[in-house]
């Protein structure tokens, strides 16, 4: 138990004296978990059929004998030279049919057999090998799936397609009905003249490119379940898990979830782009929703800068700690980073990692290694979860289908709606979880749809007994306008959802880039992005169009409907409208923040269970602030300072220095920039209880409602 902290440890690209180095450096850092292997299958597999696992015992069992447990990689995400050389078919294509050539990483057809059998036979040895092994704690598979490969084009694609089409449609005609083929004369007279959406003179047909989409993932998928099913049969019971890319539209996690023994996610956090920390909150909070709360795992970050972006700017101090708590206060149980040792050759040399180039006499081992000894303080936080009133929608249909080309506006792209609904909610202090429409939404008082533009009946139903039933809504423009199969849903637009928002949109206004319009009434602002004819049949009008084509015309509504309450909003409002909008109907849904009147950048959460209850205030400000508790609280933290060096935390995350945690009862703390607290309640402090007024009062919890 505890959380696990560690890194991607590449022993492959060192000689073996370095080995003996690293495991002295890492009980420096307090790791207690490493990913190995993601990219040794050239080393592990040096010709065909011949195997090399001796220099990986070695490497297993001084991490088993430093008590490091070990997340083994399948080795799989980058073919060896030969196997490409021996089959040029494994090599992927893109919708020019160009082949894309071995050299860098993820050079594989998903949908290739030959690649499936090599990998499946390198995976069963691996599994022969290690499944007994003290070390092993988890599988890895694959790595970042649809990173860079995500669609082939090539003939063996299409040839599964075809297949995978027959299954989903059965009959040629079923498909063309899908597929609206009438359109442009494309009706199909057999499954053998479909092909992939190659390159073509003008907009494919947007049904087979969504089908595509999900094709393709579903390729990705039985790659991951291929060889998860290798696994499962030479070790049963060891979980299973790949990294997740965040905002990665290839890869559908919440389908993906089902498949996954825990969930697990990639984030580097742009040190350049200041509130970034808001897009990694979205994105946690769907790795937690994403399997109802379980705890997730934060696989790779960096420790300072990436090499990827146009300019790569490094971690302030303070960043790394703040940005790993972030994820821990968000439920992950597992803090990672890539990479262990910076490499000195190859793309990402200076890619940062927690040994430098410089050593260990650098700020950013002084800081990984004091972030590890602070994690290590606090098992008891591993394995508890935290409870929203909240429920944000995603969907990768949704979001695959509106992001097409030939919609009303290109503009529309769901990352960046959601995240526009997802701010207000955070800058408020609101916990929430993200999650796909088909889940059940009965424990939520208030849930939020942003432009959902696919929509099936079946989940606009759901939606709509929701509010009959008491349930909170809020949907904005452009949301459940077509089916599964991108046919828009006949009886006026958003035909699903007329009858619980009490409206309907006559027509849709998309506004010119950079142009803008205001709203006023209830709620008042400028929008820009889109505006839309909206015909009022029982909602009531909150805010009119100000000015522009569509002036005194709907814009914001609301509309009673059953015993609940459903809003409209028919414009991209600005930030602060949106805020202030949001802020009304979380009052009438009675949805609070986690902790009343929290300083603007400061971020609180709680996780509670067997452990214990946790909150965790995070200061992503560079400026001190005070924060009042809702009740006298012990803080866990010393403050992060400098690094103990003295003994590792091992495996199991064995408490480390507790004598340092401070077990005074306070009513207020100081959060430095970018500080981080983690208090709890004098109960659930061992020590602390007996002190004056170190109960917390029964039934009380900093969490909302
Ligand atoms: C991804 C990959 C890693 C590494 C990092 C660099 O997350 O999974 O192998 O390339 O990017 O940031």
């Amino acid at each position: 138990m505890g959380i696990a902290y560690g890194a991607d440890y590449n022993p492959e690209q060192w000689p073996e004296e370095v080995w003996a180095q690293d495991l002295e450096l890492m009980r420096r850092a307090h790791v207690t978990m490493v990913t190995l292997g993601i990219f040794s299958w050239a080393r592990a597999e040096p010709r065909p059929g011949t195997y090399d696992f001796g220099w990986l015992d070695r490497v297993l069992d001084g991490l088993d004998g430093a008590g490091i447990a070990v997340c083994l990689a399948t080795m799989t995400a980058s073919p060896p030279p030969w196997l490409s050389r021996l089959h040029p078919g494994i090599l992927p294509e893109d919708a020019d049919g160009r082949r894309r050539w071995p050299g860098a990483r993820q050079h594989y057809c998903p949908s290739s057999p030959v690649y499936r059998e090599h990998a499946g036979r390198l995976v069963e040895r691996l599994a022969a090998r290690y499944a007994g092994h003290p070390a092993l704690a988890l599988w890895h598979i694959g790595n970042e799936y649809g990173c860079h490969t995500h669609q082939c084009f090539c003939p063996v694609s299409a040839r599964h397609f075809r297949r995978w089409l027959r299954e989903r449609y059965g009959t040629v005609g079923a498909l063309n009905d899908a597929w609206s083929t009438a359109f442009w004369s494309q009706s199909y007279g057999d499954f053998e003249e479909v092909l992939p959406p190659r390159t073509a003179p003008t907009f494919p047909n947007p049904a087979q490119q969504l089908d595509y989409q999900r094709f393709s993932d579903r390729a990705l998928l039985e790659c991951f379940l291929a060889e998860k099913a290798v696994l499962a049969r030479h070790s049963p019971g060891v979980p299973v898990t790949t990294n997740l890319m965040p905002d990665h539209r290839p890869v559908d996690a919440f389908a993906w979830s089902a498949h996954m023994d825990v969930m697990a996610l990639d984030f580097y956090q742009d040190p350049f782009v200041p509130d970034d920390h808001i897009r990694a909150a979205y994105n946690f909070d769907l790795m937690r929703s994403a399997r109802g709360g379980q705890p997730w795992l934060l696989l790779e970050q960096a420790p300072g800068a990436v090499n990827w972006r146009a300019r790569n700017g490094p971690k302030p101090p303070g960043a790394m700690r703040l940005w790993s708590w972030q994820a821990v206060a968000q439920g992950a149980d597992a803090v990672l980073f890539f990479q262990w040792r910076q490499s000195l050759g190859g793309a990402e040399k200076f890619h940062s990692a927690v040994v430098p180039h410089g050593g260990t006499g650098t700020r950013i081992f002084r800081e990984a290694a004091a972030l590890g000894r602070e994690l290590a303080s606090v098992p008891r936080i591993s394995g508890t979860r935290s409870r929203a009133r909240v429920a944000l929608l995603a969907d990768w249909d949704s979001r695959r289908a509106l992001e097409l080309d030939s919609r009303p506006s290109t503009a529309l792209e769901q990352p960046r709606l959601a995240l526009d609904h997802y701010r207000p909610l955070f800058e408020a202090g609101v916990a929430c979880d993200v999650l796909p429409p088909g889940r059940e939404l009965s424990g939520y008082r208030l849930v939020v749809v942003p432009s959902l533009y696919l929509l099936t009946a079946a989940d606009a139903r759901r939606l709509t007994s929701y509010v009959a039933g008491g349930g909170h809504l809020l949907v904005s423009f452009f949301s459940g306008i077509v089916d599964r199969c991108d046919r828009v849903h006949p009886g006026g637009c958003p035909a699903p959802l007329r009858e619980v928002l009490g409206l309907w949109v006559e027509e849709f206004w998309p506004l010119e880039e950079g142009a803008t319009v205001h709203v006023h009434g209830a709620v008042r602002g400028r929008a820009d992005l889109w505006s839309e004819v909206i015909v009022a049949e029982g909602a009531e009008v909150l805010a009119r169009f100000a000015d522009g084509a569509l002036a005194g015309g709907p814009a914001v509504t609301r509309h009673g409907y059953g015993r609940g309450t459903a809003w409209y909003v028919g414009t991209r409002l600005e930030p602060a409208a949106l805020r202030a909008l949001l802020d009304e109907v979380r009052a009438a849904a009675g949805v609070r923040p986690v902790l009343a009147g929290l300083p603007a950048g400061v971020q609180a959460t709680v996780r509670e269970g067997a452990g214990g209850r946790f909150l965790f205030l995070l200061n992503h400000e560079t400026a001190a602030v005070e924060v009042a508790l809702p009740q006298p609280m012990v803080s866990l933290l010393d403050g992060g300072g400098a690094d103990s060096t003295a003994g590792g935390s091992g495996r199991g995350g064995a408490p480390m220095r507790r004598q340092a945690v401070e077990r005074a009862l306070v009513e207020r703390v100081t959060l430095p920039g970018r500080g981080v607290a983690v208090l709890s309640g004098a109960e659930d402090v061992p020590g602390a209880a007996d002190r004056p007024g170190g109960q917390l009062p029964k039934g009380r919890t900093a969490q909302g409602p």
